[in-house]
């Protein structure tokens, strides 16, 4: 289904990073783990981990109010608060309350989105449908998580393969912006997805309403994520490859036409597998796994953040973003920035 002109267009992004970083070699010394096999298998270096005093919502603010400011949009015109997280700061109430409260914005609709490492996908199509319906005209959309809190440490198969940030992006509508180089700016494509066949392996066990925090005799560990990462592994190469088709047909695009993968960072050997059966050229692959692992929800607007200050991805630049995350969740989304 080809969509004439975009409705929405992103006009501003930024990320936060807490301070602290954990390479691979300090993780040596909790688990039975090295560096050379979390690099080999997976692309990470290192990740950075909040320190306690932080919650989910303060990274979620800070990335908040950089991508305002990159935007020039004041808080107050903000009218939807998407924040996309599996680690919010209460189970009640929705975190993206408290990022609205700290950012200043006034009494909007604030709501979160569990879609794990889909979440920006997520977010950008739902801001997208109220923009397109002139329900709202600024959105805030914030990927966050508190991965480091969720992890078991002992356990050398997930620890070694998240990281903590936040990246966010601000939605407004495309009207009739054109970049530097003549292109239409815009969000051209989206398409998202879940299937539940694969929810246990990838899932907290306990402290939902199936199996209370406060039950008797709960293993701590059953609090922790628990994963089968070569479930995961075989469905993230499939999906990502399949939704990235799906939005390269929707938006009457082929591989050549992008300018920039902007893939959820989960294993650079995911990334390589699914854009080698994309076809697409490997130098146009946005990568930040090395330096900050397997963000979840965070991951892509973080790396397309980064992308954009660093000057790399520029305006008018054509950029693919695929994700997938617990769920299990995918999508992919095609942007002109
Ligand atoms: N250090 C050293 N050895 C390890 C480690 C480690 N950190 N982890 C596992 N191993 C061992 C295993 O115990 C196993 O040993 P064995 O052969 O003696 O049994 C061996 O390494 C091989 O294990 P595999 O699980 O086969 O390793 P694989 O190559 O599949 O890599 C990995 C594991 C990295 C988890 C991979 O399966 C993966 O990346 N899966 C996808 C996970 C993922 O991306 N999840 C998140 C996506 S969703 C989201 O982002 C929210």
């Amino acid at each position: 289904m080809n969509r004439p002109a975009p409705v929405s267009r992103i006009l501003g992004t930024g990320h936060y990073l807490p301070e602290k970083i954990v390479t691979n070699d300090e993780l040596s010394t909790y688990v039975d783990t090295s560096d050379a096999w979390i690099q080999e298998r997976t692309g990470i270096r290192q990740r950075h981990v909040a320190e306690p005093a932080i919650a989910t919502s303060d990274m979620a603010a800070e990335a908040a109010k950089r991508a305002l400011e990159a935007a020039g949009v004041a808080a107050s015109e903000i009218d939807l608060i998407l924040v996309a997280t599996v680690t919010p700061d209460h189970q009640l109430p929705a975190t993206a309350v408290f990022v609205q409260q700290k950012i200043g914005a006034g009494p909007v609709p604030s709501l979160d989105l569990a879609a794990a490492g889909a979440g920006l996908v997520y977010g950008l199509t739902i801001a997208d449908q109220f923009i397109a319906s002139g329900a709202a005209k600024r959105v805030l959309v914030v990927g966050v998580e508190l991965l480091s809190r969720i992890l078991d440490w002992k356990d050398r198969t997930t620890c070694v393969l998240f990281g903590d940030g936040a990246g966010a992006v601000i939605l407004g509508p495309a009207e009739e912006s054109t970049a530097a180089n003549g292109k239409r700016q815009g969000l051209l494509a989206t398409h998202i997805q879940s299937d539940a066949t694969l929810a246990q392996s990838l899932w907290i066990p306990a402290g939902g309403t199936r199996l209370p925090i406060t039950a008797a005799l709960i293993d701590e560990a059953e609090n922790k994520v628990h994963m089968k990462g070569q479930d995961i592994f075989k469905v993230a190469v499939k999906n990502l490859f399949s939704s990235s088709k799906k939005v390269l047909e929707k938006s009457g695009l082929g591989p050549d036409d992008i300018d920039w993968i902007c893939p959820h960072q989960a294993n650079l050997r995911i990334i390589d597998s699914a854009v080698n059966m994309l076809g697409a050229d490997k130098e146009k692959v946005l990568v930040n796994i090395d330096r900050v692992g397997n963000t979840s929800s965070a991951s892509i607007p973080i790396l397309l953040d980064e992308s954009i200050r660093s000057g790399k991805v520029k305006s008018g630049d054509t950029v693919l973003m695929c994700a997938l995350g617990a769920g299990i969740s995918w999508g992919a989304a095609i942007v002109t920035i």
